[in-house]
């Protein structure tokens, strides 16, 4: 754990340098959108206010409350200022404001960096109007804004994501000084969708949390999905900065309880802001739903001071499971055996490649202690489950180790697929990427050599940027499939997440690959599955 001084004085840092304030930790709070969309009102949210604190919410630490779009009068006034819509909202923003703040809870507010709010057709948002909107933010009592990205680039089109300008961070900046600039702390969260380029470098320097992917659905797919898509966010995700994978669908009647504890654990783990999309009403909300929210272990890891988002380490995509593992405060990690089938099964691992020999491990669902844990281990997921296991005293193993690095320059290809050049310090760690590899095509690695007959470890450097955004509400995934083949044997296919934030940033996956002899002279084929691309293969090593 970092000293106590040392965290003070980043604090401090961070405060100094503007209004624009980081809370060190990921956010917990309530939104209106999932439950009410655009269409919020005073009533709504106050009675949603009172709820959290009536469904004791307050005290696990959730504390702010968000008024998404649908808030402002169609018309600025003779000054230019956003108005409250006075039907809608009789009282004002700055009474709801102290209202909210009267029960010790934070004041969210909402615009966009674009002519008009998502979900309407002629409520303003704050393009052009920066400066005059931070100061009505800041005059409400507003504790955060959350910044979206609609009619980016016209009056007329509300979702443009395609275009430079609306990948373009430049809009988000401008806010981010504009709030900077007026007398309150405010906590700025991006929401730009994650579209176009290094969304994680530019967004992490400005906002407190910043989007990753387009909306979340109501539905299980949409876990998948957002998954995928965090997984290269490790990088930026840091105290004060959160990848954010968008509001929580728990306690909306779509997902099961083991569906809705994989999707809160699965964002807690990753460090995700939580903020409860859900109505809060004891009448409404279910109680299991209530439980899985407020469950106070699994809210310490999102919690946890260290804020390191888990990373994907292994996966199986035909048996459909995952590995996570992320570093916690005091050298505990924290394990999520993650199921994607929607059936009961047992997955296989050795905890010896996650680096650990030994480690003491508790369930966190299950709130029991497993007692220490070692070597290889068989555990029963239920389907949908992630089982989180909260890692302490561990003993770490020796490292695996790599014999040779096998790059894309050493590759030979067929059909469509080719060897790339990449600009200096990208595509690491070769410089060279194999790509346009497709179904009719494949690249093989020739003279490999193992020192393990059978099942052997591979480390995959990958490159994926194809991200899913006007597919995202049907079945676009954030996933590219790839088979592979040792020696001819029977190709296995595996789901490859996003690996970076552009096309020349490379990602690693573990998986467990069979068919090697032992010796030199293993050939190790990638190829494409039917018409659409494979991830960009980067090169691999053995771990033995
Ligand atoms: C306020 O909201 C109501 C309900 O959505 C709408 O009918 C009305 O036109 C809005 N008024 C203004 C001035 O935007
Ligand atoms: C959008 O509408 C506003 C108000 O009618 C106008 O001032 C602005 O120029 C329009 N912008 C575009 C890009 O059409
Ligand atoms: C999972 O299986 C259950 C029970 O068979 C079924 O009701 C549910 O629709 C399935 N879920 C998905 C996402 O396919
Ligand atoms: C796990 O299962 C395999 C067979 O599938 C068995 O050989 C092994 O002993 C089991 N290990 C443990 C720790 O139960
Ligand atoms: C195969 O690899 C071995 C070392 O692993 C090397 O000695 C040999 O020259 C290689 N053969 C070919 C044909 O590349
Ligand atoms: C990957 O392959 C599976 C099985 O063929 C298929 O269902 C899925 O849609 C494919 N995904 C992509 C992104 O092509």
């Amino acid at each position: 754990m970092a000293p106590k001084s040392l965290c003070v004085i980043v604090q401090f840092a961070l405060l100094a340098s503007g209004k624009t304030v980081r809370s060190a930790l990921p956010p917990l709070g309530w939104n209106s959108y999932n439950t009410w969309s655009c269409s919020p009102s005073e009533d709504k949210i106050k009675q949603s206010a009172e709820g959290l604190i009536a469904l004791g919410l307050d005290k696990v630490g959730y504390n702010f409350v968000t008024v998404d779009c649908g808030w402002p009068s169609r018309d600025r006034n003779s000054e230019g200022r956003l108005q409250w819509n006075a039907t809608l909202f009789p009282s004002g923003g700055k009474a709801l404001g102290d209202f909210i703040h009267d029960l010790g809870l934070g004041f969210g507010l909402y615009s966009g960096a674009g002519y008009l709010q998502c979900g309407s057709t002629d409520l303003p948002a704050s393009l052009g109007f920066e400066e005059l909107d931070a100061e009505s933010f800041a005059e409400w009592g507003g504790d955060s804004v959350k910044y979206d990205n609609c009619y980016a680039t016209s009056n007329t089109s509300m979702v443009d994501s395609s275009s430079a300008e609306s990948q373009s961070p430049v809009r988000f900046q401008h806010m981010a000084a504009a709030l900077d600039a007026v007398n309150r702390d405010i906590e700025y969260y991006v929401c730009q969708w994650g579209i176009g380029n290094d969304v994680g470098e530019w967004a992490s320097a400005i906002g407190n949390t910043w989007r990753i992917s387009n909306d979340i659905y109501n539905a299980w797919r949409s876990i998948w999905r957002i998954t995928n898509q965090v997984v290269p966010y490790f990088r930026h995700t840091t105290r004060g900065a959160f990848a954010d994978m968008d509001m929580l669908i728990v306690g909306l009647d779509v997902l099961s309880v083991e569906e809705e504890r994989f999707h809160f654990g699965m964002w807690a783990i990753n460090k995700s802001p939580l903020i409860i999309g859900a109505v809060l009403d004891s009448e409404k909300l279910s109680q299991s739903s209530l439980e899985i929210m407020s469950n106070k272990e699994v809210i310490a890891i999102n919690q946890d001071s260290l804020t390191k988002q888990a990373q994907l380490v292994h996966r199986d995509t035909e048996a459909e499971w995952d590995i996570w593992l992320g570093e916690l405060s005091d050298s505990r990690q924290i394990l999520g055996l993650a199921n994607w089938k929607n059936d009961s099964q047992t997955i296989q691992f050795d905890l010896a490649t996650l680096g650990i020999a030994s480690a003491r491990a508790r369930d966190v669902w299950a709130a029991e202690h497993v007692g220490v844990v070692t070597g290889v281990q068989n555990i029963s997921l239920a389907g949908h489950q992630l089982q989180l296991w909260l890692l302490s005293d561990i003993i770490s193993a020796n490292p695996l180790v790599s014999k040779a690095y096998h790059g894309a320059t050493d590759a030979s290809v067929t059909g469509s697929a080719r060897i790339v050049t990449c600009a200096t310090g990208t595509c690491l760690p070769v410089g060279a990427k194999v790509g346009d590899l497709r179904g009719d095509s494949s690249v093989t690695f020739s003279n490999i050599s193992s020192q393990t007959a059978g099942r052997t470890l591979l480390g995959i450097d990958f490159i994926n940027y194809d991200y899913a955004f006007t597919t995202a509400w049907e079945f676009g995934d954030n996933t590219r499939n790839m088979t592979i083949s040792v020696n001819g044997e029977k190709a296995k296919r595996w789901a490859f997440p996003l690996s970076g934030g552009n096309w020349q940033e490379s990602g690693r996956l573990l998986i467990e690959v069979d068919g090697f002899t032992r010796g030199a002279g293993n050939a190790v084929t990638f190829a494409g599955v039917g018409n659409s691309y494979a991830p960009d293969v980067v090169g691999f090593e053995l771990l033995e």
